[in-house]
């Protein structure tokens, strides 16, 4: 495969009716995307990165049917304590209920689909839109509504609650909901070797974890996969794309040496599409002094083993499919939010291990801000490249022009001291994996093709 268009629609099944009123066929088919993702032989069609029908094919078969990280569990101390975000596009209320289980609901009113909470975050009773005043309680019910007896007498407010998410699930404090409520569980989806690398960031603390202050949001005119794929897979750019940072960092402001530029490490590939990768180089880390000080190594050694401390703890990078990513050495969770698909936007908390002294945390958080911050010396680096492939990625030759994703092919395997299959730090091994699942749900028909609507499921029964 060298160049190819955007296939023709409808290879696949069409999408039945979500809600109650069938969508025309026009409306719902499916393009088969084989052709524009060779992941064995390491190519990629930039068209996935551009094409409007793609990105709703996306929604409909990645965000309609994957775990998507919601919030941490940190943010909710109390019942209706809310958190406002997205799935894929949808907008999403996660709240505390009364009996202090997290829910998650479609930020839509059912009467006419304002949202019904426009706060990012907050406390409250009730969600009442601002539109005609529909008013929802915390368990999403429609409890009250201005001028009910015009409706008719069999009308029931229990049929019009807000459409939950029928599927939410925690893995240490990283709260997660999926559309589909016959998901693979979320601790399944992770996989023992995903969550081998993650718990080498979320587990270093008996305590757990917790987020300090709000989200850091911006926007960057680039597809979100750009940047989901880059934190799977790609420490090759970190040399070039971050000289100048790298720079700034090292003791004699030449930059770091050779041994630690070409660091040796290992790359995770996940059959999940999750990615993560990190140097093994005991020098190759840039950690906050103040937090390396903090750490008891012999503790965590003994908690999490050698290997982990020596790798994945420290400079690494990660991506849990298809839109969470973390930085373990600045405690930098992400997620990358579709906006169309020439924009997302980043979503940024600052992850600390509750134990922490208040000293300790404020110097990661600082650290975080100056490195991964939306202005962080690093960050600005990556933004810059993501937006220069989006930029070009109208042209017609451009858009023909095959991307290489070809390094390291066929070094995956089981290396004996870091589970799963791994490859070389610098590889392309897990951007592969990514594009793999993302191939594989693209091109298999979702639950919504299958069955009716969630909520109104759960109301019948
Ligand atoms: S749109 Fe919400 S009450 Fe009318
Ligand atoms: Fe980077």
């Amino acid at each position: 495969m060298t160049t190819s268009q955007v296939p023709e629609a409808s290879t696949c099944a069409p999408t039945p009716p979500v809600g109650q009123l069938p969508r025309p066929k026009e409306m719902t088919q499916m393009l088969d995307v084989s052709s524009l993702v060779d992941a064995d032989g390491g190519l990629i069609e930039r068209s996935i990165y551009n094409d409007e029908r793609i990105y709703k094919q996306e929604m409909a078969r990645i965000f309609a049917r994957s775990w998507l990280f919601l919030a941490h569990r940190s943010q909710f101390k109390k019942p209706g304590d809310f958190f406002t975000t997205y799935m894929g596009e949808d907008p999403i209320i996660v709240t505390m209920d009364k009996k202090k289980n997290i829910r998650a609901y479609l930020n839509s009113c059912r009467h006419r689909g304002v949202r019904v909470c426009r706060a990012d975050a907050g406390s409250t009773k009730m969600f009442t839109c601002t539109y005609h005043g529909w008013a929802y309680n915390l368990d999403g019910e429609l409890q009250t509504i201005p001028n009910q007896q015009a409706y008719p007498d069999d009308w029931n407010p229990k049929d019009w609650g807000l459409v939950e998410v029928p599927n939410v699930q925690e893995y240490k404090g990283l709260i997660f909901g999926n559309w589909d409520a016959d998901a693979m569980s979320l601790s399944d989806s992770l996989g023992d070797d995903m969550k081998y690398y993650l718990d080498a960031f979320i587990d270093r603390d008996p305590e757990g974890t917790e987020v300090l202050g709000g989200v850091m949001k911006w926007t960057l005119d680039g597809n979100w996969k750009l940047a989901a794929e880059q934190f799977a897979t790609d420490w090759y750019h970190v040399n070039m794309s971050h000289a100048s940072a790298l720079m700034v960092l090292s003791p004699t402001g030449k930059g770091p040496k050779p041994e630690i530029a070409s660091t040796p490490g290992r790359q995770f590939t996940s059959e999940h599409g999750h990615g993560a990768g990190f140097p093994t180089h005991p020098k190759s880390r840039f950690d906050a002094q103040t937090v390396h000080e903090y750490y008891d190594y012999d503790f965590l050694r003994e908690r999490l083993g050698d290997d982990r401390v020596e790798g994945p703890m420290t400079t690494g990078h990660a991506t849990i499919f298809p839109s969470f990513s973390y930085l373990p050495v600045n405690g930098s969770i992400r997620i990358w939010h579709p906006k169309g698909p020439n924009k997302m936007e980043v979503w940024a908390w600052v992850l600390v291990d509750k134990s922490m002294p208040e000293d300790v945390k404020n110097a990661q958080r600082l650290y975080n801000l100056r490195t991964f911050g939306p202005s962080g010396i690093f960050e600005a680096d990556d933004g810059e490249n993501w937006s220069e492939i989006q930029a070009i990625s109208e042209g017609f030759i451009t858009n023909n022009t095959s991307l290489n994703f070809q390094m390291g092919i066929g070094n995956e395997h089981e290396d004996g001291t870091y589970p799963g299959t791994t490859s070389e730090l610098y590889s392309d091994a897990a951007g592969r994996g990514f594009y793999r699942q993302w191939t594989k749900l693209m091109n298999t028909p979702a639950w919504h093709e299958t069955k009716t609507r969630p909520a109104a499921d759960k109301e019948e029964n």
